[in-house]
């Protein structure tokens, strides 16, 4: 039996964010202990929503969903509608889901599976602006000790931002929970604009994505071909950056991905680089290492891996 990683996926659907959770879904070493959703690319009435529309794709009702943070820690909402679409998962056929919303505010949640299962075991997957798992940390600061790891997708490097030009959307959105999250001692693995912009989508791709017989293959293909719109027409790309699923491939095969430990800090007094995050790559600032930073992925190898597990969903 292969060893199975539990994971809570923390997200803000987009269609990124849907590739990334249909990916999770798809892959048996993952065990989801719950899906928790914030306030980002949409409204978090919207990604609540939207997580469950693609869980319900994949077949997957029995999946628990919860619906957090609706704005940041203590900034106005910024959202990604002309990136997203309205729905937030423009681009496909999109329908009521059955499968219920639960209860429970997503940082209880986070909170109580930290509490509720042994001590570093629980991975916490953050596709979003970190608001629900800093809210979570301050609700009770020792979950820290108790995280797995936090895989996370936000902040730039050398590439800048996507946002302002020093800021990538998670952290612009809400610097201070990212700043509460990069000093929470909890160990990191930061996924960077450097790194999935190594990751576009290309017609040739998606038609391999749309060629795997599944109503969510079809789905995200369509979403995807949305998605990728805004980029092509911004950076004149081949296709648009699949971030959200560089952290999902990280947990299911490591060695596609290479990078460093060294400090990371964000941004949180300026207007000019709100959000903007300060990678000590060259290790000169002598603060703590406290993420590992990924520079540099196997672009084909990933695309391979994404193909072959979505392909599992229809089988
Ligand atoms: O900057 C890219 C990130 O912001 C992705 O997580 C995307 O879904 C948006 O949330
Ligand atoms: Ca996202």
């Amino acid at each position: 039996m292969t060893n199975v990683t539990q994971i809570i996926i923390d997200t803000d659907p987009g269609q990124d964010d849907a590739a990334a959770i249909m990916l999770a879904l798809a892959s048996p070493e993952l065990d989801i202990l719950g899906i928790t959703t914030v306030a980002g690319n949409v409204p978090v009435e919207l990604t609540a929503r939207n997580a469950r529309i693609v869980c319900e794709l994949c077949g997957r009702k029995d999946i628990k969903v919860f619906a957090g943070a609706d704005r940041p820690l203590c900034r106005q909402l910024f959202t990604a509608e002309y990136i997203h679409g309205k729905t937030g998962l423009d681009g496909a056929e999109l329908f009521m889901p059955s499968l219920p919303l639960q209860e429970k505010h997503a940082t209880d949640f986070i909170v109580d599976t930290l509490m509720g299962n042994p001590m570093h075991t629980v991975t916490i997957c953050t596709l979003a602006p970190l608001t629900n798992v800093a809210m979570a940390l301050q609700a009770r600061p020792s979950i820290a000790g108790r995280i797995r790891q936090i895989v996370m997708m936000g902040g730039g490097f050398s590439e800048g931002g996507n946002v302002t030009p020093a800021a990538e959307f998670n952290m612009f959105v809400d610097p201070e929970a990212a700043e509460i999250v990069l000093h929470a001692g909890v160990p990191i693995t930061m996924m960077p604009l450097d790194v999935t912009h190594q990751l576009l989508t290309t017609s040739e791709r998606l038609d391999r994505i749309a060629a795997i017989g599944h109503p969510a293959g079809r789905a995200l293909a369509g979403m995807l071909r949305f998605f990728e719109r805004y980029d092509i027409a911004k950076y004149g790309s081949e296709g648009a950056p699949l971030h959200d699923p560089s952290v999902i491939a990280w947990l299911l095969k490591p060695e596609l991905f290479s990078g460093r430990h060294c400090n990371v800090e964000v941004e949180t007094r300026s207007e000019l680089t709100r959000g903007m995050t300060v990678v000590d790559w060259w290790r000169v600032s002598g603060r703590p290492h406290n993420a590992y930073v990924v520079r540099s992925v196997d672009t084909r190898g990933f695309f391979d891996l994404f193909t072959e597990r979505l392909a599992r969903l229809a089988a």
